[in-house]
């Protein structure tokens, strides 16, 4: 039997980490209004005790971090050993915040959190439920929940357009993937995320809509080459081989090109749910 999320540990650690870890600036960028959201759902105290579920490479714990003081502590857990080496680069010398390499809904965590929080990070396990049931037992009672996530693809455009468009150059079919098996849009459908929270032990739960504009790039070519290296369009990329390359830049490139502004900025609309809960 294969272990529990060896594929998405897998990705991780591969070619989709070192993307992530060689793209933090860029990246943090491009999803910084969603985490400001979830961090302002969030309301870190000082002194409070947090665990940064998938936490990359450390924006949001360094974020949190600062809230929760010296007072505080900030646990970051996340199975991508090239992301974590961002993360504990940039959180050198910090007395109040450490990283845990390992799989969140299997390792054994430390005990009483107040606060469990994730940008993006909680929607690759195999089993959910059984996932926020165990991260659960690390929190104290009554403690706070607050994740972002992403609403489906399909309200999506910053990661269909140009995955379409890659994937009608390569000449591969559409994928026709479970929406919920574990990745980016699993947590798509609301009623379906507050199903899992309420069966590990959540409570109160609130599920609030949130739109902001991404900035793909200053022209559709720099948004195209950025696609190609982080997000749907770059696995398809990945799986048609060096060679198919150039052909799906310039793809991607005229897909996006209707996109861009008078100066040539890419923007679309990045649309995720804003979910915050209460421990028992
Ligand atoms: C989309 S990235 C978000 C990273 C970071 N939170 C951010 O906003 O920059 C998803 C993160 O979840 C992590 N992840 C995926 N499955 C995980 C698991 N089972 N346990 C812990 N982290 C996991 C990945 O390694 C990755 O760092």
């Amino acid at each position: 039997m294969t272990a529990p999320n060896a594929a998405q540990i897998a990705d991780w650690n591969g070619a989709v980490g070192e993307r992530w870890a060689a793209e933090q600036q860029s990246l943090d960028a491009l999803i910084q209004p969603f985490g400001d959201a979830a961090l302002a759902a969030a309301r870190a105290a000082p002194g409070e005790k947090v665990l940064d579920i998938g936490c990359g490479c450390g924006e949001t714990s360094l974020t949190l971090a600062r809230a929760v003081g010296p007072s505080g502590e900030v646990v970051g857990v996340d199975v991508s050993g090239p992301m974590l080496r961002v993360a504990r680069n940039r959180a050198a010398g910090l007395a109040n915040i450490s990283f845990i390499e390992a799989d969140a809904s299997q390792a054994p965590l430390p005990a009483g959190f107040s606060l469990l929080f994730s940008r993006f990070g909680v929607m690759f396990f195999d089993q959910p439920v059984e996932a926020f049931t165990r991260m659960g037992r690390a929190l104290a009672p009554g403690a706070r929940l607050a994740f972002v996530c992403w609403q489906p693809a399909a309200l999506n455009p910053w990661a269909t357009v140009a995955a379409r468009a890659a994937l009608a150059a390569a000449g591969l079919p559409t994928p026709q993937a479970d929406p919920r098996a574990p990745g980016p849009f699993a947590f798509a459908d609301p009623e379906y995320t507050s199903g899992i929270l309420e069966q590990a032990g959540f409570s109160n739960i609130a599920i609030t809509p949130l739109e902001a504009p991404m900035r793909l790039g200053a022209s559709p070519a720099e948004a195209a080459q950025s696609a190609l290296k982080v997000g749907p369009a770059s696995r398809i990329a990945r799986e048609a081989g060096p060679d198919a390359f150039p052909a799906l830049l310039q793809a991607v490139e005229a897909a996006l090109t209707p996109h861009a502004s008078a100066s040539g900025e890419v923007l679309l609309p990045g649309r995720t749910w804003v979910v915050t809960a209460n421990w028992h």
